[in-house]
Formats: structure tokens, C-alpha cells, sequence
């Protein structure tokens, strides 16, 4: 299959272009590189000793992006492109709102016009918002007043996505909600990069291990929890990556959502634990509030993803943090720790 990958160049995409090169898929990456580089690119072809297309290109465009269709034959689109940090939401809501929403409409116009029929989309558990059960099921009702913009345009995203299938019954759609992705390939040659302060908990932890970072500061110690610290459900991104290929390989007409996690609830101090173990160092860590809009605790009902896909993970917390440490430790400061053109070691912020 030739798939486009919308974000291939960012954290999740490129790992899926590794599982999809290995299987013996064909890669095009349409990317503008505003949170990503070629680097990454670069090493998906090293890895795997083929090429990928790339198309460095706006997707909020339209005539560029319909530049990518006409000069592709298409198979499926896997949809990662979008901006994820959910503090800079709330910062700037509109940019989100116009990136997020507009991109994916270009994205299906220009499906429709192409007559590209398959689609997975990138969504996230987020969806689910506060009030929920756990383990939560795809039958969970998707809410519609999360505290976020982040959050609110990949629940936007889908109902824009379920619209679009009941005006066009060729489609065939994958929405994925995936729960915390973590770790790195295996090689530690493609991981992570955050470019600003990590939002998210375990490149946070990475870099207090590497001595990036003094400490971490753990979000709340009194939530109804075992210890204390919020609980959530951590997918190795290989696993994740794997779990692509499944609902590609599984598209059948109309929109089929799955969750993509573990099943499994770690707790902060179980990561911070599990990390410090596998790194053999110790991780400084201080409890301080809890910040606003966590819930204590989110793990996934794989069920639907087990039976349809036939797809499960198979890494654990401790391969997740094994590979997060290998990439962290041989690129200190990501995809910029490489010697600069004037061969001054690159520092990212
Ligand atoms: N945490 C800390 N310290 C940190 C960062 C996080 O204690 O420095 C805690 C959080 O409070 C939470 C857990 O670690 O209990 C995980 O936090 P993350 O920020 O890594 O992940 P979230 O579950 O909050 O958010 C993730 C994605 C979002 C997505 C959300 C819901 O980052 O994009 O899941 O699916 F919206």
C-alpha cells in the first residue's frame, strides 16, 4: 500500500513509518516541519534502508496540498498532522481551532476530490473528558465540554469525521484514541523531541535523567489512587505504531473507533520508579498541586481493538522507559544533539 502520512516528520508518525516500511508498505510524508525536522526522516530511511517521499508542505493549504495528491498515487491516509501541546490551546485557542479543524478539512476535500477513500485519524483519549468510569470503552460518550481547545478539536475532528461518512458511503475511516504514548524505537535513533518544556510526563522524566532538568515536579499526591499520583494507561509507540497498521489492514465503510492503550494503570511514581530503575540513576522528584484539568485516573478497554484488530501491545512500562532512555541518553538533546554545520553541538531549549 502507498500511505500518506499528514505529520509523518512528529513524534508517533515517524515510528509508524518504520512499522510500515518493515511490512513492506510504501511511505509519503506531507509535513511543514513546524514542530519536526528532516532528521527524523532521515533516520526512518536509515533504519530501514529505503526511502520515503516527503512533501514539505502546508496542509491548511489547500492548492499546496493538492499539489501532494496529483503528484501521488494514494492509497490511505494516516492523519497525524495537528498542533497537541494543551497549554498553548488555552494560551491560543484560535490557533488551534483554524490549525486542527482546518487542516483535516482540507485533508477530506482533497481525499474527496483524489477519490482517496481510507483514513485513520489520530485521535486521543482526551475526548472522554472528566467524568467517566474506568477502564473506559469506546461507548464512553465523547463530551463536547472539555477544558481544553486541544482536547475539544479532536472531539470536533471526529464529529466532523462521522458527517463526512454519512455523505460519502465508499469512506472508510479509522478514528484511534490513544492514550498515553511513550518510549522510543528500539535502535534509540528516532524518539521524542519535544522543542519547548515537556508538557507530558515521561520525556519530562528523560530529561531530569539525562541532567537536563533538576528535578520532577509530580502533579498532586491526593487523588483516590493507590499512591496518591494520577494514574494513566502507558503505549509503548512501537506498539501504538503496530496498532496502525492493524486498523489500516481492518478499514471497512463507514467510521469504526477504537481506543489504542495498554489496559494497564501506572501511577506517576510507578513510572518515575520504573524509569529511574532502568536508567540505573536516581530521578529527584517534589509533589506539588495538582495541575488543573487531570483526572485521577484513565486506563483503556482494549476489548474492540483486541477482537476487530486483532491487535494487542506486547512492551511493557519497562520497554517504554529502556527505549525512552536509550534515546534520551545517546541524543541528549533530541534530533539537534547532532554536531551543528559549524560543528558546535547543537542545543535545543
Ligand atoms: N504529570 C506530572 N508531572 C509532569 C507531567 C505530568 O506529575 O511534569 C502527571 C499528570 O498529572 C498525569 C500524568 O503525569 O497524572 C500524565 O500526564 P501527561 O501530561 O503525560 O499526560 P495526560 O494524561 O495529562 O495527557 C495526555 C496527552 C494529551 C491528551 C491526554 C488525554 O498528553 O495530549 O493524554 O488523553 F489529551
Amino acid at each position: 500500500m502507498r500511505v500518506l502520512l499528514t505529520g509523518g516528520a512528529g513524534f508517533i508518525g515517524s515510528h509508524t513509518a518504520v512499522a510500515l516500511l518493515e511490512r513492506g508498505h510504501e511511505v509519503i510524508v506531507l509535513d511543514d516541519f513546524s514542530n519536526s525536522s528532516r532528521e527524523p526522516i532521515r533516520r526512518v530511511e536509515e533504519l530501514c534502508g529505503k526511502q520515503v517521499t516527503l512533501h514539505i508542505a502546508d496542509l491548511t493549504n489547500a492548492a499546496s496540498t493538492q499539489k501532494v495528491f496529483a503528484s501521488e498515487s494514494i492509497d490511505a491516509v494516516i492523519h497525524f498532522a495537528g498542533l497537541k501541546s494543551v497549554g498553548e490551546s488555552v494560551r491560543d485557542p484560535l490557533l488551534y481551532y483554524r490549525t486542527n479543524l482546518m487542516s483535516t478539512m482540507v485533508l477530506l476535500e482533497t481525499m474527496a476530490l483524489a477519490k482517496v477513500k481510507k483514513l485513520v485519524f489520530s485521535s486521543s483519549a482526551t475526548v472522554y473528558g472528566v467524568a467517566k468510569d474506568v477502564p473506559v470503552s469506546e461507548s464512553s460518550e465523547v463530551s463536547y465540554r472539555l477544558s481544553n481547545p486541544y482536547g475539544q478539536t479532536k472531539a470536533m475532528i471526529e464529529q466532523i469525521i462521522r458527517d463526512a461518512v454519512v455523505a460519502d458511503s465508499a469512506l472508510q475511516i479509522a478514528v484511534l484514541r490513544y492514550f498515553n504514548p511513550v518510549g522510543a524505537h528500539t535502535s534509540g535513533r528516532i524518539g521524542e523531541d519535544p522543542k519547548q518544556t515537556p508538557n507530558n510526563l515521561l520525556p519530562f522524566v528523560s530529561q531530569v535523567a539525562v541532567g537536563l532538568r533538576d528535578f520532577v515536579s509530580v502533579f498532586g499526591g491526593g487523588y483516590d489512587t493507590p499512591d496518591g499520583t494520577g494514574v494513566r494507561d502507558y503505549i509503548h509507540v512501537m506498539d501504538l505504531a503496530e496498532g496502525h497498521l492493524a486498523a489500516l489492514a481492518h478499514l471497512k465503510s463507514g467510521v469504526s473507533t477504537y481506543n489504542l492503550g495498554s489496559g494497564i494503570g501506572s501511577s506517576v511514581l510507578d513510572v518515575i520508579n520504573t524509569f529511574s530503575r532502568v536508567a540505573n540513576r536516581a530521578i529527584p522528584y517534589e509533589v506539588v498541586a495538582a495541575r488543573e484539568g487531570d483526572v485521577s485516573c484513565s486506563y483503556a478497554d482494549v476489548t474492540k481493538a483486541t477482537r476487530e484488530l486483532g491487535w494487542s501491545t506486547h512492551r511493557t512500562l519497562e520497554d517504554a522507559c529502556r527505549d525512552a532512555w536509550r534515546w534520551q541518553s545517546g541524543n541528549p538533546h533530541g534530533y539537534a544533539s547532532q554536531a551543528s554545520p559549524r560543528g558546535v553541538l547543537a542545543v535545543s531549549s
